[in-house]
């Protein structure tokens, strides 16, 4: 039986540090589940001082955790092994792993057209549109067809479980700025993919940043931004390059506009906006809201702004808004 499930998502375009809250909980639950994406997602988890990039396996791998790849999620099958074969050789008990029956598979061909028609869209060419398109067109093949029966999963979720979004709300299929967006359900509902009621849902975790920022393409992040020195420098100082792609990611200060749709859209019941230190190593602090940009003089001003601005678009939904550092300083 489930005792209780809940969602870590993000709240922006990705990036926000989904990874380091998720393997910061993961230790309290019997099951670390991701419901969503594929290879394009990049978590980076710091474990006892090391540094460990995941695309595809749950963070619940590093607490030693059962972790499940669900029916909606896509696996290039070397690009797994390539994970799980560093996980064996950094000491972690990879017979954890369970993918889903129904997850798809990414193939060759997949990727080749990724690489070829879709990069205007600033993709992240690890073949995940295809891969779903042909999930949509009923002739992809699934993890079921091909993986060999070991890493199938045929258990039942029980127990504390714990989802891990990949990608975020804006990259939603549904909800992002189409089409600069992934092919996957972002928003934390995707997360009962994985087969739970949705009255399981305990906690609802939404992810920010204390700015924003893209990887890829996106009309909403002109690349005249990176002109600006204090954004140029928060790219550096907050490490914003790309953990599947290394491209260098698209800034702008936070917009409080998009964050409070967001919330609203996804329904969070705590929000935590993560390496608000960066702002502090460049003492800027600026936000959009009401589509203008507002400066304060210090971080304790700007934190207050937001939170208020956050808690009163939420109403009672969400009772908790914390701020964190960045990993790296973990
Ligand atoms: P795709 O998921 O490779 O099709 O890429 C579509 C868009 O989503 C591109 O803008 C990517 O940069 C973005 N994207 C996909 N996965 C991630 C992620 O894990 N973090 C941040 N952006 C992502
Ligand atoms: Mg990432």
């Amino acid at each position: 039986m489930i005792e209780a499930v809940d969602i870590i998502y993000g709240l922006a375009w990705g990036d926000e540090g989904k990874g380091k809250i998720a393997n910061a909980m993961a230790k309290h639950y019997d099951f670390v589940c991701r419901w969503n994406g594929g290879p394009n997602a990049g978590h980076t988890v710091y474990v006892n001082g090391k540094k460990y990039k995941t695309h595809i396996i749950p963070s619940g791998i590093f607490a030693g955790k059962k972790c499940i790849i669900g029916p909606g999620c896509v696996i290039n099958i070397n690009k797994m092994l390539e994970e799980l074969s560093m996980l064996t050789m950094a000491g972690y008990n990879i017979d954890l792993v369970k993918v889903h029956p129904n997850a798809h598979i990414i193939t060759e061909d997949h990727i080749a057209y990724d690489k070829e028609h879709l990069s205007h869209l600033g993709t992240t060419a690890q073949g995940i549109a295809p891969c779903y398109s042909d999930k949509m067109l009923r002739r992809g093949k699934r993890a079921i067809d091909i993986l060999e029966s070991n890493w199938i999963w045929d258990g039942e979720l029980s127990g504390k479980v714990l989802c891990e979004g990949a990608q975020s709300v804006w990259l939603d299929i549904d909800h992002g700025d189409y089409p600069y967006v992934t092919s996957s359900t972002t928003m934390p509902y995707g997360a009962c993919s994985l087969g739970f009621s949705p009255k399981k849902v305990r906690r609802i975790i939404g992810v920010a940043k204390a700015y924003d920022t893209k990887s890829g393409v996106d009309p909403l992040f002109p690349t005249t931004l990176w002109n600006d020195p204090v954004l140029n420098k928060i790219i550096e100082l907050g490490g914003e390059y790309g953990s599947t792609t290394g491209r260098k990611r698209l800034v702008n200060w936070l917009n409080l506009d998009k964050l409070k749709k967001a919330i609203l859209l996804s329904g969070c019941t705590e929000v935590i906006i993560n390496k608000y230190d960066i702002l502090e190593q460049v003492n800027e602090y600026k936000v959009i809201h009401g589509n203008e940009l507002q400066t304060f003089s210090n971080f304790r001003d700007m934190k207050r702004y937001v939170m208020d601005a956050l808690l009163m678009a939420s109403g009672s939904d969400v009772h908790e808004v914390t701020w964190s550092g960045n990993p790296e300083k973990i």
